[in-house]
């Protein structure tokens, strides 16, 4: 494993939206992994910059995200489908087609999962796959205690990130109560991994992940077996890490 020390959130996301675009320079029809969340605002936010100076070329780019709320249309506000459509792919030259996200509208939750998985069978696999973490070590929505060999799978949201969730809808009962997720399976396949990490909160988990042992009961720390993971984090989210 890689570790990066940037010097804050910033920093990060230049680091990390360096390794995105040396990819696709390398391999312009490359499969990107991509995430939502606070993390990779900023690594977006340069990319779209970097495209439109002219230095980046998505045409051939496919992306597969990690998540979706079940439930949610990709124009709900909430839906990863929207955040990436806002952040990323709305302002690159990327076909919309090729940018891959879980059906949150379809309830078959094995129909959902199945397609999901044929559709990262059928693009090769993931060249390079973004992640953040999340405080319990949850990568994608794979929380702790999920099984490493699940593929695609529907999970039920735990009470407290139901909780936690409910201040981006108008009222708690609007917050869906499963998702679909990318197994740990699958992103242990993807051929390269680049994790970023920003804050001082998330200290303690980098640390637990990436230097305790390999349990389900840290998500992230089966990260340590893969052959090929870069860490970028900050100052703060490095602190416990020397
Ligand atoms: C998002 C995802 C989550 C987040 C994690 C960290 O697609 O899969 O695992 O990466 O919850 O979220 P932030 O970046 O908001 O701290």
């Amino acid at each position: 494993m890689k570790i990066i020390k940037a010097k804050d959130y910033n920093d990060m996301s230049r680091k990390a939206a360096n390794i995105i675009s040396a990819q696709v320079i390398m391999k312009p029809n490359a499969v990107l992994g991509l995430a939502t969340g606070t993390t990779p605002i900023g690594a977006y936010a340069q990319l779209v910059k970097w495209y439109n100076k002219g230095d980046i070329d998505f045409s051939e780019v496919t992306t597969i995200n990690l998540d979706e709320y079940k439930g949610l249309d990709g124009t709900h506000p909430q839906s990863y489908r929207y955040f990436m459509n806002e952040h990323l792919f709305n302002h690159i030259n990327i076909d919309i087609n090729n940018t891959h996200v879980p059906n949150g509208k379809d309830e078959d939750s094995d129909h959902a999962c199945e397609e999901y998985n044929r559709i990262i069978n059928k693009a090769g696999g993931i060249d390079l796959q973004l992640l953040g973490i999340g405080l319990d070590g949850h990568i994608g929505f794979n929380e702790p205690g999920t099984a490493f060999e699940l593929g695609t799978h529907c999970v039920k949201l735990t009470e407290s990130t139901i909780q936690a969730n409910s201040r981006l809808f108008d009222s708690i009962d609007e917050v869906p109560k499963e998702a679909y997720t990318m197994g740990v399976k699958t992103i242990m396949q993807a051929r390269k991994v680049l994790m970023i990490a920003s804050g001082a909160n998330k200290a303690e988990i980098l640390k637990e992940s990436f230097f305790g042992p390999v349990t389900p009961q840290v998500p992230a720390s089966i990260l340590q077996m893969h052959p090929d993971v870069i860490l970028i984090a900050d100052k703060e989210a490095l602190s416990l890490i020397e």
